[in-house]
């Protein structure tokens, strides 16, 4: 695989692979996504074929401009309010299928939806600028493993099936969108994600939850939130005020418990952007041999701790097999 520096002529060699039916990996202000023309059978299903994902699973469409969305989906006024608000940025919005819509049954799973999404990342921009179609793409990471925050992630978790990878640095906001579906009655979340609740109410008033909070053993809407997600291969252990000797611990805050074989901390200063941006790359740093479990102090469930604490509870569930991946 090559990882290509973040220059117009990468971009350019990006774009064209993508026309050309390939795959490319590339930063959002979120985390990596492994994108693919969401038009093209093929592309997405060699999408779904790298990353070991259920083809139930929907992807995003990712487009450069909220005028560029008008054509895929059936807009609404919910829709109108929130993209002038949010986007480009960590908002994903779920809307009824335009009749012509070009996007690909395979990338919506066959469902009457399509999710959209405007991302804010330069790299992300003239990516999808060059490209001149929607851009399906999710998280560019092993179906069910930890997201990646760097080119370098990408490249641990799916090796060969991210051939070309165009390196944006770390991700700023560093948990997954916020996916949100207009298509009801209600606005309902189904994914907590970097646009926070708070600011998504203060737009279109309040949102139906119970799709989304907390992880529970419903049936979803949105197939991507199985119980057991973003998983590192040691056991998670959430809520720890103190820590074994065999334990690494994710820290958060001033008042550190001591004893942790090795401590990462989320954010000294207890601020939640910060932490968000340092989730996924300080989960995959404690999850190196030697340590027996990754213990977790508590983090505050409103802002972005909300998509924080969604990320680490998935993390923590067991998968269900009986063995850790
Ligand atoms: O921040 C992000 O959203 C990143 C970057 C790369 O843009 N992408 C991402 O994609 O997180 P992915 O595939 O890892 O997660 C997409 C989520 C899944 O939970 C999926 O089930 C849901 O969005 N989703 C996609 N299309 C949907 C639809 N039509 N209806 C309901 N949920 C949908
Ligand atoms: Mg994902």
């Amino acid at each position: 695989m090559r990882i290509l520096p973040p220059t117009a002529e990468s971009v350019a060699e990006a774009a064209a692979s993508l026309l050309a039916g390939g795959l490319v990996a590339f930063p959002t202000e979120t985390v990596y996504g492994l994108g693919g023309d969401a038009t093209n059978d093929r592309a997405v299903a060699a999408i779904f074929a790298a990353k070991g994902r259920p083809e139930f699973n929907p992807l995003i469409a990712h487009v450069a401009a909220t005028a560029d969305a008008l054509s895929l989906v059936r807009w609404n006024d919910w829709a109108d309010r929130l993209a002038g608000r949010f986007w480009p940025g960590p908002l994903t919005l779920v809307l009824p299928r335009a009749d012509a819509s070009p996007v690909s049954l395979l990338a919506t799973a066959g469902l009457d939806t399509v999710a959209i999404r405007v991302p804010s990342h330069p790299i992300a921009q003239a990516l999808l600028r060059a490209t001149g179609r929607p851009v399906a793409a999710p998280s560019a990471n092993r179906s069910g493993a930890v997201s990646p925050t760097r080119a370098e992630h990408v490249t641990e978790s799916l090796g060969e099936n991210a051939p070309l990878i165009l390196d944006g640095g770390p991700c700023l906001v560093g948990v997954e969108s916020t996916v949100l579906d207009l298509s009801g009655n209600r606005p309902t979340l189904l994914r907590p994600g970097g646009a926070t609740r708070e600011a998504i109410e203060e737009v279109i008033g309040r949102l139906d939850l119970s799709e989304a909070i907390p992880a529970g053993e419903s049936a979803r809407k949105s197939p991507g939130q199985l119980a057991s997600h973003y998983a590192p291969n040691r056991p998670v252990r959430l809520g720890a005020r103190e820590v074994g000797a065999d334990e690494g611990l994710l820290a958060f805050g001033s008042d550190i418990p001591p004893g942790a074989m090795l401590t990462f901390n989320l954010s000294p200063s207890g601020d939640l952007g910060e932490a968000a941006a340092n989730l996924f790359a300080m989960l995959r740093a404690l999850d190196r041999p030697g340590i027996g479990r990754i213990a977790v102090m508590p983090i505050p469930e409103t802002g972005l701790g909300l998509a924080i604490n969604d990320r680490l509870r998935r993390a923590a569930a067991d998968d269900g097999t009986g063995s850790r991946r």
